[in-house]
């Protein structure tokens, strides 16, 4: 079958104030649908900085990036921005949520652009189905100051969920976690994969990287699968 994903020798260099930093070079990397990846790496490895190529915030320098067998390494950022909201759905170390709206409002802000097409009632539906993969239907009508921080988390991931994308990106999802809350974000996240969405999990924490299908670790700017005694 055809990867969601297939990226070969991707370079970036980013150019701040500083000297300029060589921080992927050659990176290679396949995702399949229903397929889950942890990437683990030090910090400033590079490893948001993937993420963000991969959900076209940015274009690599060189290599090449096919999205379902199409090319878009060179795509413009009008197409870009078009497939980052139909196919991509991001979930940040921060929830982001608006703090005056409900729960379901805050997911349902995901739908307002593209798909204000569908009917009150299609839309209700979706939002509550959304809630309700990530365990938290029942608190739908919760402002986020009456929800713990797992539960905001979940929010944020029924809200990247409900446009159905084909690729869950998320960047150290349970960093504001404790150990035990962030757990049940990262099975929220997993369970995405059995309706076929490919999800990559940025973490620092080994015990949520085992828990995905496949381990894998930045450094030197390439990926390497993460060997046992990496993975311990
Ligand atoms: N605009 C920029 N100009 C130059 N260097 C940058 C720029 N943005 C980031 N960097 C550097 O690029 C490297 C990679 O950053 P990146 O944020 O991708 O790392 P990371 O693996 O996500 O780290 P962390 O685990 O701390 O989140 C870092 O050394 C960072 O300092
Ligand atoms: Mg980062």
């Amino acid at each position: 079958m055809t990867p969601l994903i297939e990226l070969s020798g991707i370079s970036k260099t980013l150019k701040g104030q500083g000297a300029p930093r060589n921080v992927l070079s050659g990176l290679d990397l396949t995702l399949h649908s229903g397929q889950s990846v942890a990437i683990l790496g030090r910090s400033g490895s590079g490893k948001s900085t993937l993420l963000s190529l991969i959900g076209l915030f940015d274009r690599p320098d060189e290599g090449r990036y096919l999205f379902c067998g199409k090319d878009i390494s060179r795509i413009s950022e009008r197409r870009a921005a078009r497939l980052r909201s139909d196919e991509f759905g991001f979930v940040f170390q921060r929830f982001f949520l608006l703090k005056q709206l409900t729960a379901a409002q805050n997911v349902a802000m995901a739908l307002v652009n593209g798909q204000g097409w569908l009917s009150r009632r299609k839309r209700r539906a979706r939002i509550m189905a959304a809630l309700d993969q990530v365990g938290i239907a029942h608190l739908a009508k919760h402002r986020p100051s009456r929800l713990s921080g797992g539960e905001q988390q979940r929010v944020a991931i029924a809200r990247a969920l409900v446009r159905a994308p084909r690729v869950l990106l998320a960047d150290e999802p349970t960093g504001a976690l404790d150990t035990e809350t962030g757990n049940l974000v990262v099975d929220a996240l997993h369970a995405s994969t059995a309706r076929g969405c490919g999800l990559i999990l940025v973490t620092h924490d080994h015990d949520h990287a085992e828990r995905m299908g496949t381990v894998l670790r930045l450094g030197e700017g390439k990926l390497h699968q993460a060997g046992p005694r990496v993975r311990a």
